[in-house]
Order: C-alpha cells, then sequence, then structure tokens
C-alpha cells in the first residue's frame, strides 16, 4: 500500500496549470459512442478513472489510444459497439454509468452493471432510469445489471428532474440526442461539465437549446459524426489548489480554468479575507495573514460544490472563528470531518451539518483519506499541521488528479509517497 507523507510546513508559492476537467472528460469519453469513426478528445486529464474509462469502451469494440504526454484521447467507434458493461469497470468507477444512455440510443440495449465507486452517501439511479422509461425504453434491473431495452429506438418525450442530477441529465442528454423528436429535460443540472457535454453533442450534429441552461430541448437527430474536442478546465482541481493556497497562507497563481465556474467560492473566499485576483484564464491567491471562517452550505451549480466541501472544512478548521458546513448532496461526505479531528480540529459533525472552531495550527497524525477528495484535502490539512501527517488514501487521489505531489512539491511543499507493509493484526487470544 502507498501513502503519503506530509510535512507541515510554511505557504505555497508558484503557479498552477489545470487540464482538462475530469467529470467532463469520463463523460465526452462516453458520447463518442454516439458517433462511428474517430473522436479526439484534448486536454484529457491523466488520471486513473480515464484509464478505466478507455478500458470500459475497449471492451464495447471500441479502440482508444492515450497519448499521456499531448493529453489526447483518440476513439474509434464501431459500426455496431457491444452494449454490456462489465461489474469489474462499473464498480472501479461509478461514472461507468454515463454509457447507458449512449448505447441505448445507439444499440437499442444497454446492460450496465449496478455501480459501486466512490464511498460518498447512496446515490440513486433512479433518476436515469426514469428518464429513459420516459424516453420509451423499458428498463429493468437483472443480476446486478441495469438493463435498458428500446429496440423499435427512443422516443423525444418530457422529462421532469426531481433534482439536478448531473449523471441523470447527462445520460438523458445522450440518449435524446437520437431519439425521435422533442425531448425537453426540464430541471436539468446546469454544471459547465454538463454544458462542455451539450456543446459537444452540438458540433457532431445535435440539436440542443438551452445549454448551460436547467431547460434543455433536444431535437433528436438520425446520425452524429465524430468530432475533435477540447475538455473544459477542472474547476475542482482549480479550487483545491486556491484552497491549498488559502490554507498554506500563500501565494498561488492557478491558470487553466474560467474563474466564472467558480463564482460562489471565490465570493466566499474574498469574503473570508483572502485575496483573490481574477485573470481571464484563472485567478492568483494569496492570504497574507488567518483567514475568517465562513459557512457552506452545498448545492447544485452555480452553488457551492459538493466536491469542494471537504476542503472547505479544512478551511474553517484552521481560520479564525466559527463556522457550518451543511452537505446537501451526498450524506456520508464527512469523512474528512472526522479524520479533521484526528488532526486535532474542533470539528461536531451533527447529522448532514459540521460546526468547526478555527485552531490556529493542526496537529499531525495518520489518517485515511477515504474518496479522491477526502484524500487530497486531509494532504492540504496536513501541510498545515505540526509535524508529519500520513495519509492513507493515494489511489483514490489518483483517480481524480494528475501529478498531485509533484504538483505540491512544484509549489514548495515537502510531500511524497512511501510504500508500506499491510501487518495483518492479529489480537492475542
Ligand atoms: C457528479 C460528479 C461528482 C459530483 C456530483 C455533484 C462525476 C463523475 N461525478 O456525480 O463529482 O459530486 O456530480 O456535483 O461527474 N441522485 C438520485 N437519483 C439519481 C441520481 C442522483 O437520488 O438517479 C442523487 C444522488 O444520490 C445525490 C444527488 O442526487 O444525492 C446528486 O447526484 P448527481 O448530481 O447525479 O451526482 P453524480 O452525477 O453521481
Amino acid at each position: 500500500m502507498e501513502r503519503f507523507r506530509v510535512h507541515g510546513g510554511g505557504p505555497l508559492t508558484g503557479e498552477v496549470t489545470v487540464v482538462g476537467a475530469k467529470n467532463s472528460a469520463l463523460k465526452l469519453m462516453a458520447a463518442a459512442l454516439l458517433a462511428v469513426g474517430r473522436t479526439t478528445l484534448r486536454r484529457v486529464p491523466d488520471i486513473l478513472d480515464v484509464a478505466i474509462m478507455a478500458e470500459l469502451l475497449r471492451r464495447l469494440g471500441c479502440t482508444v489510444d492515450h497519448d499521456v504526454a499531448a493529453g489526447v484521447v483518440q476513439i474509434d467507434v464501431p459500426e455496431r459497439p457491444d452494449h454490456r458493461a462489465d461489474y469489474e469497470l462499473v464498480r472501479a468507477m461509478r461514472a461507468s454509468i454515463s454509457v447507458l444512455g449512449p448505447l441505448t440510443a445507439r444499440c437499442g440495449i444497454a446492460d450496465v452493471a449496478v455501480p459501486g465507486g466512490d464511498a460518498i452517501g447512496s446515490r440513486g439511479l433512479d433518476m436515469h432510469a426514469d428518464g429513459l422509461t420516459r424516453l420509451g425504453a423499458t428498463v429493468h434491473v437483472d443480476h446486478g445489471y441495469l438493463v435498458a431495452e428500446a429496440p423499435d429506438g427512443l422516443v423525444g418525450a418530457p422529462v421532469s428532474l426531481d433534482f439536478p442530477s448531473v449523471g441523470a441529465t447527462e445520460n438523458i442528454l445522450m440518449a435524446a440526442v437520437l431519439a425521435r423528436g422533442t425531448t425537453v429535460i426540464e430541471n436539468a443540472a446546469r454544471e459547465p461539465e454538463v454544458a462542455d457535454l451539450a456543446r459537444m453533442l452540438v458540433a457532431m450534429g445535435a440539436e440542443i437549446e438551452g445549454v448551460g441552461s436547467s431547460s434543455l430541448i433536444i431535437t433528436g437527430v438520425d446520425r452524429l459524426s465524430p468530432v475533435d474536442h477540447e475538455v473544459v478546465g477542472d474547476r475542482i482541481a482549480a479550487g483545491t489548489w486556491m484552497f491549498a493556497a488559502a490554507v498554506t497562507r500563500g501565494d498561488v497563481v492557478v491558470r487553466g480554468f474560467d474563474p466564472r465556474h467558480l463564482e460562489f467560492v471565490i465570493d466566499k473566499l474574498v469574503g473570508a479575507g483572502v485575496v483573490v485576483d481574477r485573470r481571464p484564464d484563472g485567478v492568483r491567491v494569496t492570504c497574507p495573514r488567518r483567514p475568517r471562517s465562513f459557512d457552506v452550505m452545498t448545492l447544485p451549480f452555480p452553488g457551492f460544490p459538493t466536491d469542494l466541501q471537504p476542503f472547505a472544512l479544512v478551511f474553517d478548521a484552521l481560520a479564525e472563528g466559527s463556522a457550518m458546513v451543511t452537505e446537501n448532496l451526498f450524506e456520508a461526505r464527512f469523512h474528512t470531518a472526522s479524520e479533521l479531528a484526528r488532526l486535532g480540529a474542533d470539528v461536531r459533525v451533527d447529522g448532514h451539518h459540521a460546526l468547526l472552531r478555527g485552531r490556529e495550527r493542526l496537529s499531525a497524525a495518520p489518517v485515511v483519506g477515504s474518496d479522491i477528495r477526502a484524500a487530497a484535502a486531509l494532504v492540504i490539512a496536513g501541510l498545515a499541521a505540526d509535524g508529519v501527517t500520513t495519509v492513507e488514501g493515494v489511489g483514490h487521489v489518483d483517480r481524480g488528479y494528475p501529478s498531485f505531489d509533484a504538483t505540491l512539491r512544484s509549489l514548495g511543499a515537502d510531500v511524497r509517497r512511501e510504500r508500506v507493509e499491510e501487518v495483518p493484526f492479529a489480537p492475542a487470544t
């Protein structure tokens, strides 16, 4: 097993350029299934989840080349792809469910294993299934597989989502672009990654109105063509580096993303006394003195992103004053809070609220990160702790961040990976 060894230290300084968003790239790879021929995606992050999605597409009969150095993925889609996504891959990465919509549209049938993925609350698939049902598919679970069948093709229909689910919006959108007639998705997710997907679909020949809004009007077409598309900049990775700069009271320029995609987060940081200088392709974050804490309530875009909530916990654990962090999307996403308590944070969790009283400094300890963002946030907490913090969960971080520890080192942090032998615990009898 590997873990991070983090020496608490001084401020982070320097410059980071983020690449394309994980949460967009994975869906764009799935969307390639909608067109026969070669799709080219640029600015694709070199992360484990992309490798998993590439393997899934290969098993569906596609040829996938990933030029890691260039950040380019090329996907050749055959006339008749396979339609079964195995449990082995789907459980490794929940985003595999995003092949459900495109496969149903292309093949008239999709059987996708019901996913596992990272441990952040129970994540239903009801809206994905209901949406495809509205478009005329029959959907049922069979021996662990979600099976959607539409042998005579999908038919456009109004779909009103109970909640603006990112994954459900994307699956229904990818199914609707090849359905007969018009689909209207109401209460659609507005995340920039959903808009990026819609823009790629439009470039492929899809007819979509309302891109970036909560009402998407899709007129189905017979065929789509493969395209060359650049993935939108990763606002969550950018937010990670912004919090890292603020927490260590550093000075970091973060490039490669659109600051309008983090408006809410930037406003919070500025209100807390962090200096955020907006630029066309990013921000400069400086934090000369201890910031004040702020309340957070996670919400769908344009609200505070749940993926940055663990970083807000770290921020509030170290800022001046008390704060309440409320998690509205994934109920079990407070694992970071209990691990922060191991680092000496004054934090109490009650249901989906965490109450924090800021401390000047944290105190190093061994901690465990339970998902991508939790593990990354704990490494950043370790940078603001006295002594050496070890963080388990390197595998999670590698799923979502290209060169996470190397990037931190380039900003002056003392972070490295170390191997640890797992010694089985044998209690004395
Ligand atoms: C995506 C992101 C994830 C981010 C989340 C919210 C990817 C790969 N992951 O996840 O990083 O945290 O958006 O911004 O893009 N729900 C249902 N039924 C459904 C679908 C969702 O009840 O059919 C619930 C989930 O349990 C959760 C909430 O809706 O409580 C939000 O889920 P959703 O927006 O779908 O997130 P994901 O697409 O899974």
